[in-house]
C-alpha cells in the first residue's frame, strides 16, 4: 500500500491532429517512473514513443520479460482480436496488480480512451482499479481524449491536470467550461498549442509543443532534464 502517495491524472483533449499523441509522448520519455504502462492497439504511441517493434509486449510473458526495461507497451491484438476493450481491461487490471508489487510511482497510459472506457455506462473493472485505487499502489494515470465529453466521470474524477489543444466543437468544450477555462482562448489555439491546467492548485501555463516553449510542473522536461530535451533525437529510445 502506498497511502503516502500523491497521485496524478492527466488527461489530453484536443481536436483531431492537434498534438496529443506527440505530447503523451514526450510527456512518457520524462516522466520519472518505474514503469510505464502504456496500452496501445494500433501503434500510435509507439512510434511516438520512437520505440522499436521488439518493444512490444502482445502477451503476459512479454509483459513481464518487459518490466525490467521500465516500459510495458501492449498490443492486444493477438490476445484479444477485434476486442480491444477487453484487451484494455485485461491490461489494466494486470498494471494494477504488479504495480502493487513495487514500490515508487508507476504510470498507466492509453490514447484515445474513450474507444476502451466509453464516457458512459460502467467503466469495467480495470479502468476502475486504476482509477479509483492506483494511488493505493502508486500508480498513476495519462490518457488522451478529442474532446472532455468523452471521458468517462470516474476519469474525470480522478484528473488532477487537464492539457487541453484546440478544441472546436461546443460539446468538447463542456468539461473545460466546467473547470472555468477561457473558451475563446481554446478554440483559438494553434496546431501545438495547449494550455496546461492544474485543477488542484489552479495554476495554467501557456505552452507551444512543437516550439518547446512549456514551462513547470507535470509537463515535457527542459532540454538536459533526464535527456529527453527538445533536440534529443533518438530514433529507438526504447
Ligand atoms: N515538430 C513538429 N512541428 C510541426 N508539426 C509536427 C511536429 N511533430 C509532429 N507534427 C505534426 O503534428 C500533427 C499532430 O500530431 P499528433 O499525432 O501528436 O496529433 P493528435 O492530436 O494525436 O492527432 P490525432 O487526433 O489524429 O490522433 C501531426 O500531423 C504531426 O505530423
Ligand atoms: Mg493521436
Amino acid at each position: 500500500m502506498q497511502l503516502d502517495h500523491n497521485r496524478h491524472g492527466l488527461v489530453i483533449a484536443g481536436r483531431s491532429g492537434s498534438g496529443k499523441t506527440s505530447y503523451l509522448a514526450r510527456y512518457l520519455r520524462g516522466a520519472p517512473a518505474q514503469v510505464r504502462f502504456v496500452f496501445d492497439p494500433d501503434g500510435p504511441l509507439t512510434m511516438r514513443l520512437g520505440a522499436h517493434s521488439s518493444a512490444i509486449a502482445w502477451d503476459p510473458v512479454g509483459m513481464v520479460d518487459r518490466l525490467g526495461s521500465g516500459w510495458v507497451i501492449f498490443n492486444p491484438s493477438r490476445m484479444f482480436p477485434g476486442d480491444n476493450r477487453a484487451g484494455f481491461d485485461f491490461f489494466a487490471r494486470w498494471a494494477w496488480n504488479v504495480s502493487g508489487k513495487m514500490r515508487g510511482r508507476k504510470i498507466f497510459a492509453s490514447d484515445e480512451i474513450q474507444k476502451y472506457v466509453p464516457p458512459t455506462g460502467a467503466p469495467g473493472e480495470g479502468c476502475a482499479l486504476v482509477w479509483d485505487t492506483g494511488r493505493q499502489h502508486g500508480l498513476d494515470s495519462a490518457v488522451i481524449a478529442q474532446g472532455g465529453n468523452r471521458v468517462h466521470e470516474l476519469i474525470r474524477a480522478q484528473t488532477t491536470e487537464l492539457v487541453t489543444f484546440q478544441l472546436v466543437s461546443r460539446r468538447g468544450l463542456e468539461w473545460p467550461g466546467d473547470l472555468g477555462l477561457d473558451l475563446k482562448e481554446l478554440q483559438a489555439l494553434g496546431k501545438g498549442e495547449f494550455i496546461a491546467f492544474d485543477l488542484e492548485g489552479g495554476a495554467k501555463h501557456r505552452g507551444n509543443l512543437f516550439g518547446f516553449q512549456r514551462k513547470g510542473k507535470g509537463g515535457i522536461p527542459e532540454k538536459g532534464a533526464g535527456g529527453n530535451g527538445p533536440k534529443a533525437k533518438r530514433k529507438h529510445a526504447i
